[in-house]
């Protein structure tokens, strides 16, 4: 057991807790509460008492937890939050930043919907003194990015394409070459994220860092030939798209259903649901055991964690939204005490305009053989919600 154990998640982790208010400090201009690196002159003009937290959905359980644990963290360290959730629609997310920054909030935790369209409202945050951070979504073309929490998104990638090969008995779950490796050719298929989610790309590239060279021996073939990101892309991540893009590819590369398939690189276990909707509908077997082809994911969404317990979906990522949720409040507090959050990143993430500093955190694989031990045991999921695959 760790120390998330009996922390929902939903609550945030014990390391949050702080014993004194984010306006003290930024009134009293002094620092702490941080591992800051130096006093921000700028910051501490504007005391910070009250936090927006602009979310992009509520139809990924994800982004729920992380909109939920922002708030009762930032709440527990003694900020007013204004949480709201835009449903993936792009217009809807811009008025709600725009009300934001009018009714008065210091700082602003934003996970885009599309990292592209949020210039104008980050010019007016930057003129009212307004910081901003990026939550899990980088936001591009703007200087007025002060920060950048999120995972390590490049190693998501990584784990993807490393889990895809483990589940096709290419490597062992080190990612080390397994001894009795199939000769191949297996047949495989991918798929990306939303274009306008800059974490797409980096999910993407990451698994193509180990998949390529499995495809450029001949181990591994693309059979449709869709390998390039913009192609293989799904926007705004939505299951049903990814599901008639691989009903598609059935049709048109695998007679149907006729044609071996091993294996389908997914980004997200929405999008692996439909995936595997679609590979059962054509007759590849109901489980991994059957012959359904191994399908990777994301987030350890519940319903996915009872496919993988039930041995039909291979693997998510999981991502603890505690956290995520946690350095995001460590970097409020800091700027609140008029200091700069510490980053572990200053060089990966360019949004178009400067490289912003950024707190990365680590992820973790999980298949069957250890939901246990990384989520039921971590309180992020109860042993009776992987059983019926529903959050209660
Ligand atoms: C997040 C992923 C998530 C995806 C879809 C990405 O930006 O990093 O965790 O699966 O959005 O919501």
């Amino acid at each position: 057991m760790n120390w998330f154990t009996k922390q929902s998640r939903f609550k945030k982790p014990l390391i949050a807790v702080t014993l004194v208010t984010a306006g003290a400090l930024a009134l009293s201009g002094c620092a702490g509460g941080g591992a800051g690196a130096g006093a921000d002159e700028s910051s501490a003009a504007v005391a910070i008492t009250k936090v927006g937290v602009a979310m992009p959905t509520q139809t990924s359980e994800r982004w729920i937890a992380d909109g939920d644990a922002v708030k009762s963290q930032l709440e527990e360290a003694g900020f007013t939050v204004d949480l709201q959730f835009a449903n993936d629609d792009i217009p809807t997310q811009t008025q709600q930043i725009d009300s934001m920054i009018t009714s008065g909030a210091q700082l602003l935790i934003i996970a885009s919907i599309d990292g592209t369209a949020l210039t104008s409202q980050l010019q007016a945050a930057a003129d009212a003194g307004i910081k901003v951070i990026a939550y899990d979504r980088l936001i591009r073309n703007s200087e007025n990015v002060d920060f950048y929490v999120s995972f390590d998104n490049f190693k998501v990638g990584v784990a993807q394409g490393t889990s895809l090969l483990n589940g096709l008995g290419l490597v062992d779950a080190t990612g080390a070459k397994a001894a009795d490796a199939p000769s191949g050719p297996l047949n495989i298929e991918l798929f990306a994220g939303s274009a306008d989610d800059n974490n797409a790309t980096f999910f993407f590239d990451g698994a193509m860092s180990v998949l390529q060279p499995y495809i450029d021996d001949g181990t591994l073939v693309v059979k449709s030939g869709q390998t390039k990101f913009d192609v293989v892309a799904t926007l705004r991540w939505q299951q049903e798209i990814a599901q008639k893009r691989m009903e598609d590819l059935i049709t048109s590369t695998y007679g149907g259903g006729s044609t071996p398939l091993a294996g389908v690189l997914a980004p997200y276990d929405g999008i692996s649901r439909g995936i595997i909707t679609a590979l059962q509908s054509a007759g590849y077997g109901d489980t991994i055991a059957d012959g359904l082809p191994i399908v990777t994911g994301q987030d350890a969404e519940i319903a996915s964690v009872k496919l993988i317990n039930d041995g039909v979906q291979f693997s998510t990522i999981f991502k603890d939204t505690r956290t995520l949720a946690s350095q995001a409040v460590t970097a409020t507090k800091d700027f609140a005490a008029g200091n700069t959050p510490e980053a572990n990143n200053t060089t990966d993430y360019d949004n178009g305009v400067k490289v912003v500093p950024s707190f990365l955190l680590p992820v973790v694989t999980i298949t069957k053989d250890n939901i246990q031990s990384e989520l039921v045991d971590s309180g992020y999921w109860t042993a009776a919600e992987v059983a019926a695959g529903v959050a209660s």
